[in-house]
């Protein structure tokens, strides 16, 4: 496990998200009502950036929507919620210390990602 600092705090808006690269992966840094998220920055639908979506509620869950056709993706696990995409986007764990955001590239895409700051 190796989280690697990817951002400040204050780079990313509340809500909304941040594209950063790390180890060659594209990854949309995310903050939705005080948590922390960090997602494969690429739909599963038709490999549009996910970082240049809406971040919101849908159906309960905390959500970036792909702004092509409209799937939205959960941020704790990456799954779709609604159609047209049905596979799930990775997710990798994030920690904030203070106002530097860190994320682990190497770690399961299943496993929450989830951190509260
Ligand atoms: S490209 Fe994202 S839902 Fe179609």
């Amino acid at each position: 496990m190796s989280f690697e600092r990817v951002c400040a705090l204050s780079d990313i808006k509340e809500p909304g998200s941040l594209r950063v690269e790390l180890d060659d992966v594209d990854i949309a840094v995310v903050r939705f009502e005080g948590d922390v998220y960090a997602i494969e920055d690429l739909c599963s639908h038709a490999e549009v950036p996910l970082s240049e979506g809406d971040v919101e509620e849908f159906k309960g869950a905390p959500t970036i929507e792909c702004w092509l056709h409209g799937s939205c993706f959960d941020l704790r696990t990456g799954e779709p919620t609604n159609l047209p995409a049905t596979e799930p986007a990775a997710v990798y764990p994030v920690r904030v210390e203070g106002e530097d955001v860190y994320v682990d590239v190497e770690i399961d895409d299943s496993l929450p990602a989830a951190a509260s700051n």
